[in-house]
């Protein structure tokens, strides 16, 4: 199939943008060594839909190099960099995505990934998965399995498995510890910083900064803002998880309380209407808002444009919100994931290991055809392996259990 891109006169700045992240992920260097030896994936077609950036774009590189035909979807409509598609078409790989995507644009690019009919896939929230099974339940029976990148995704991937509407196999690569413990906190915690400083130019230090949801993503924002000097609140639903952010050291309120309060509000729950109505009604003039959620849902745009008087671009990535008793307040990236939307995303070195998993995870499916239906986990094995992989990248080394000490652990008796 042909690809639809926007401009492939791009590639050079787009190949400059994946040597440079390709120097700094040294799993995948390896990962790619070895399968360009073993081919793992000879003879199969692998659908990627993910963040269309330089760092995913290695890692369709490198399932290449093991054989595969690979074409591409984006999994968001503002995180694709239309040089790093172009420069990926220069490769080789079939891309079917630009930057700024309409709705109907952005499921048209999924369409034409699923008609490229693959034999495995990788997703980032979903979309693929629901539109191949919603829309293509035909293809479904030729498709080996796929792995899902992130926390909704495994959300919805687990309710569709409960409805037994689940048809593939599916290795939830967000669980693995190397990638929630690495990518959710640290990942996100910078890479959300990183988009607001770049996209705001504001200071930090001193401000009160409301962070929305206190799971892996929530606690890395959180620890980063206040690295930054903020102070932090905290807003939460689960009772376990606000008493760990109040013991971690930060306020934990309502966000009809913070809502007053808030320099800087930045969701991070999964859910929707995170920041509504009764929030927009108090929020404190000139606060900014950005989400660091996989979908633009958290912070409600339709009640706020509805709220507001006017509402127009300033900066790029920021969309001033004018209410009619003279307070004002930003939205960053469209309240889209505001790391990929108004930023490169996570830092080169943490999905370094998240696509290594990504990448063993899919071998993981294609070697395992007795796999049912269904959500499964990261085997163990691939997830120390990353992990091993890691520590000889970083020239760490350490300690191994003596048979002796091992032998005490494993023992019961008084
Ligand atoms: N780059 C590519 N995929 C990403 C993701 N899911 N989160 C952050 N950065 C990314």
């Amino acid at each position: 199939m042909e690809s639809q891109i926007r401009d492939i006169a791009l590639a050079p700045q787009g190949h400059h943008k994946i040597n440079w992240v390709k120097n700094h992920m040294p799993i995948l260097n390896q990962l790619e060594k070895e399968f360009a030896a073993t081919k793992p994936f000879a003879g199969k077609k692998v659908a990627i839909c993910l963040h269309l950036e330089a760092k995913t774009a290695y890692l369709a590189l490198v399932v290449q190099a093991g054989g595969a035909e690979v074409s591409v979807a984006a999994s968001n409509p503002l995180s694709t960099q239309d040089d790093v598609v172009a420069a990926l078409v220069d490769s080789g790989v079939t891309a079917f995505a630009w930057h700024g995507a309409t709705e109907e644009e952005y499921f048209a690019h999924l369409e034409a990934l699923a008609q490229t009919k693959p034999d495995l896939f990788i997703d980032d929230g979903s979309d693929l998965t629901s539109l191949l099974h919603s829309k293509h339940p035909e293809l479904l029976a030729d498709i080996i399995g796929g792995c899902e990148e992130t926390t909704t995704g495994i959300i919805r991937l687990r309710s569709m498995a409960k409805d037994n509407a689940l048809r593939v196999p599916m290795i939830a690569v967000n669980d693995a510890m190397t990638k929630y413990f690495f990518d959710n906190r640290y990942g996100t915690g910078q890479s959300a910083w990183d988009a607001i400083m770049r996209t705001t130019n504001l200071v930090v230090a001193g401000k009160t900064v409301v962070v929305a949801g206190y799971g892996w993503c929530g606690k890395g924002v959180a620890m980063r803002s206040k690295g930054l000097g903020a102070n932090v609140i905290v807003t939460e639903v689960d009772p376990i998880k606000a008493i760990e952010a109040y013991m971690d050291g930060f306020h934990v309120m309502k966000m009809i309380d913070a809502a007053p309060l808030g320099d800087y509000f930045i969701t991070v729950t999964g859910d929707k209407n995170v920041l509504t109505k009764e929030h927009f009604a108090v929020i404190k003039d000139k606060a900014i808002m950005a989400n660091a959620g996989h979908f633009d849902v958290e912070i409600d745009k339709v009640s706020l444009a509805e709220m507001t008087v006017s509402h127009a671009p300033t900066k790029p990535n920021i969309e001033e919100y004018v209410f009619a008793d003279g307070r004002k307040v930003y939205l960053l990236g469209e309240g889209r994931l505001v790391n990929l939307a108004a930023g490169d995303g996570h830092p080169a070195e943490i999905m370094d290991l998240t696509f290594a998993l990504q990448a063993l995870s899919l071998v993981h499916v294609l070697t395992h055809p007795e796999l049912e239906p269904g959500v499964h986990s990261v085997p163990k094995d691939i997830d120390e392996r990353v992990a091993r992989l890691k520590l000889e990248a970083l020239n760490m080394t350490i300690d191994t259990l003596s048979e002796e000490q091992a032998a005490y652990l494993n023992s019961w008796q008084v």
